[in-house]
């Protein structure tokens, strides 16, 4: 398994050129496990990443009962899937590592198939806000204990079976919609669940892939209780969020040239795209084709000259894993880059509001940070030492930066970026980043 240092040091300037493909994306790969897992018969999973936080749910599975053979090297899992009914009482805590998306999803799961279980993880995870979760899950009939502060330890309790709801959610979160939609599945009734503004629907593009009828209309999902998942092949798309950095590092580096290859394009996710985009970048999209339900494309991005932009508050969502990096082509673009309604960034692997101005203010930028986002002058960087907060986006979005810097990138607490992006620094050093 790769292992990256927990100390980076990369040295200033140069361009990226060539063409890359970067690793299996995590938002969909979780999900093939998962579903995989509680599927009838045998899922074939290509291309799935294999980072930390997709090992933690597989981790987690295989104490719940779940075979998973690794084959060809990783690049094809084979999940045996146990059936919704089929999942055992693991005898021991789950530990979800530093991943949100498996403690959220995982507590859908559990409390629906009503399975005891206690299920914590880093120090990062049990700082991150639960109750999200087990709010809507306790109206369906869960009974699920949190830290006082609403923080892991989850302790799920084996109790009577859930009914479906009707939950209009507040926050604009995936994770949240995946875990109440997820326990409905184990549900008597109906579950819909209400979204205040896009998130990604992953969830339920595969379920259909797996035999569930999910209804959608607007911003409503529904599916009904009591449907079985039948075992799918899955060909997991590179991850956008993992080429974002990438995408960036070419844009602001003049003279590069870079072709990212199978890239998933969800319109869910493109918000990354959309607001470099607005900002003067160089993106072409080629050869756009649907895999497995999922649209994909290559992306090629050459050096631009970027502008700041007042990011729609309506597109936060559509990037909300990409602002770290983001905030980096702000930094280095013409003018002023707003950001406000976006204070979910606060609940991030940490709080990237504070843990992005605290690094680019220390490598001189001018910016103003508020409770729901920030304003970003662009400048020259400077070469700085930052602290990752085991936050992975934080340590890769500084190790670009340092394409723009004056001087050497030191990021402490690197080793972070092998949760999502195992093969980071040997991808970013074959393209041309100084490390
Ligand atoms: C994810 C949803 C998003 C995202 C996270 C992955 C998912 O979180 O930030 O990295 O796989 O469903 P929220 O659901 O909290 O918005």
């Amino acid at each position: 398994m790769t292992t990256i240092e927990e100390t980076l040091v990369v040295h200033p300037g140069g361009t990226l050129r060539g063409t890359l493909r970067v690793p299996g994306d995590k938002s969909i790969s979780h999900r093939a496990v998962m579903f995989g897992a509680l599927a009838e018969g045998i899922t074939e999973i290509r291309d799935c990443l294999l980072g930390e936080d997709v090992r933690a749910t597989m981790g987690a599975f295989r104490a719940l009962g779940v075979q998973i053979e690794e084959l060809d090297g990783g690049r094809l899992l084979r999940v045996h899937g146990a059936g919704a009914r089929g999942l055992s009482t693991p005898t021991d805590v789950l530990d979800l590592g530093n991943s949100g998306t498996s403690i959220r999803l995982l507590t859908g799961i559990l409390a629906g198939a009503g399975i005891a279980a206690t299920l914590t993880g880093d120090g990062s995870l049990r700082r991150r806000p639960m109750q999200r979760v087990t709010a809507p899950l306790t109206c369906m009939g869960a009974q699920i204990a949190t830290e006082s502060s609403g923080t892991p330890p989850l302790v799920v309790s084996a109790g009577a079976p859930l009914h479906g709801i009707e939950f209009p959610m507040q926050i604009a979160s995936a994770q949240v919609k995946s875990a109440v939609l997820l326990a409905g599945l184990f549900a008597a009734g109906r579950t819909c669940v209400e979204e205040p503004a896009p998130t990604r629907d992953h969830t339920e593009r595969m379920l259909r892939g797996f035999g569930v009828t999910v209804d959608v209309a607007g911003p409503r999902v529904c599916l009904d209780g009591g449907q079985r998942l039948r075992a799918a092949s899955i060909t997991v798309p590179a991850d956008l969020s993992s080429a974002a950095f990438f995408i960036v590092g070419a844009s602001i580096a003049a003279g590069s040239d870079v072709l990212l290859e199978n890239v998933g394009v969800n319109p869910t996710r493109t918000g990354v795209l959309l607001i470099l985009e607005r900002m003067g970048a160089n993106i072409e999209r080629l050869n756009e084709r649907d895999v497995g339900g999922e649209p994909v494309a290559d992306l090629r991005v050459r050096g631009a000259a970027l502008r700041g932009i007042d990011i729609p508050p309506a597109w936060v969502p559509l990037a909300i894993d990409e602002f770290p990096i983001l905030f980096v082509a702000a930094a280095c673009a013409d003018g002023v880059t707003r950001v406000r309604g976006a204070d979910e960034l606060r609940h991030k692997e940490s709080d990237r509001i504070a843990t992005m101005a605290t690094g680019l203010a220390a490598a001189g930028i001018e910016l103003e940070t508020f409770e729901d986002g920030i304003e970003i002058r662009g400048g020259q960087l400077q070469g700085t030492s930052v602290e990752s907060h085991g936050d992975h986006r934080i340590a890769m979005s500084f190790a670009i930066a340092a394409l723009r810097a004056a001087g050497s990138m030191r990021i402490n607490g690197a080793a972070t970026i092998a949760t999502s992006f195992p093969t980071f620094t040997a991808l970013a050093r074959a393209v041309g980043l100084g490390l």
